[in-house]
């Protein structure tokens, strides 16, 4: 089983992450984690051996997923930064991988090099997750980030969800826009503050508004239900971009709080930077997603394994 992209999950199989998930956060909150009724065996992951390799900085996702694990009964096998694997001797990443796969049930990787285009090394009895590959995906975040938005809004339809950042580089955002752009009756306002467009594979089926300044985005401001904001991520930046745009700014703050709807919400998926100032407002979810990526990932690892009883065998 691979989860490389949000294009490998369907709406039906995202509504039984939802639902998973929503049990082990239930669970969670009257302190029954571990025996989750889910699973006949109280671990559902006892036994199993899973790799987690983080090529690229990590906090919420890597904890997440490792504590996501060891909740479940499984165990973790870990490497971090490629200097500290087989890499920094010149092995290519393929080999890394297929060498890697051999001692575990499952890889987690967050990797620069787009995983989906790499289907040659994927062992058919074992479980992948894409971590975030580069500028390409993070599959994971979006199905924690919309599990956020369905306990808010009890819906993933008719949203109008405004996002600013880094359009052309935030992984978040892509997996979010192809999640949530499925259904026709969400509609996007974009915004960045360099001015770089959406690559166009992440553009589905929803509309979508571009916003060629930052007054034209605060106008709208208050029709949205979401906010999403992501950094800049300047560490994918070429040279060009870094000399002319190292200064540029966004801040979403105590004047665009007080244009937003009493019943929208700020999300962001972390690390939050300039960006985002204020967290003491119920609307502004940041840490409530951080803390859902938990239950979400036990969700995902559950369901990838099969080890959910209500998951087509
Ligand atoms: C994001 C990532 O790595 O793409 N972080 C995360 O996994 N929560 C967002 C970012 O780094 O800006």
């Amino acid at each position: 089983m691979k989860l490389l992209s949000v294009c490998d999950v369907n709406n039906y199989f995202l509504h039984r992450i939802i639902k998973t998930a929503n049990i082990f956060r239930l669970r969670h909150k009257v302190g029954m984690i571990e025996n989750d009724k889910i699973e006949d065996d109280r671990l559902p992951l006892r036994g199993k051996v899973i790799g987690t390799l983080f090529f690229e900085p990590s906090t919420r996702t890597r904890w997440s997923f490792e504590s996501a694990v060891y909740k479940l009964g499984g165990s973790v096998v870990s490497s971090g930064l490629s200097s500290n694997s087989s890499q920094a001797k010149g092995e290519s990443f393929e080999d890394t991988i297929i060498t890697c796969s051999q001692y575990c049930d499952g890889l987690i990787i967050r990797t620069s090099n787009t995983l989906s285009e790499m289907q040659n090394f994927y062992s058919p009895n074992k479980v992948y997750v894409n971590a975030g590959d580069g500028s390409n995906e993070h599959p994971t975040q979006a199905i924690l980030d919309v599990f956020t938005i369905w306990q808010r809004f009890n819906r993933l339809d008719d949203l109008k969800i405004g996002i600013v950042g880094d359009l052309p580089h935030s992984r978040t955002i892509h997996s979010l826009m192809r999640l949530l752009g499925r259904n026709q009756s969400n509609s996007f306002t974009l915004f960045n503050p360099i001015g770089k467009e959406l690559p166009r594979e992440f553009a589905s089926r929803s509309p979508i508004h571009h916003c060629e300044t930052e007054n034209e985005f605060k106008n709208q401001v208050r029709n949205l239900d979401i906010v999403y904001l992501n950094r800049m991520q300047k560490e994918r930046w070429d040279e060009e971009t870094k000399s002319n745009y190292s200064d540029v700014r966004f801040v979403f703050d105590k004047d665009y709080m007080s244009c937003l709807n009493e019943k929208a919400i700020v999300m962001n998926p972390g690390p939050r930077l300039d960006e985002m100032p204020i967290l003491n407002d119920d609307r502004i979810l940041y840490y409530k997603q951080a803390f859902n990526g938990l239950f979400v990932r036990m969700s995902i690892l559950c369901h990838l394994f099969k080890k959910c009883k209500d998951d087509p065998k």
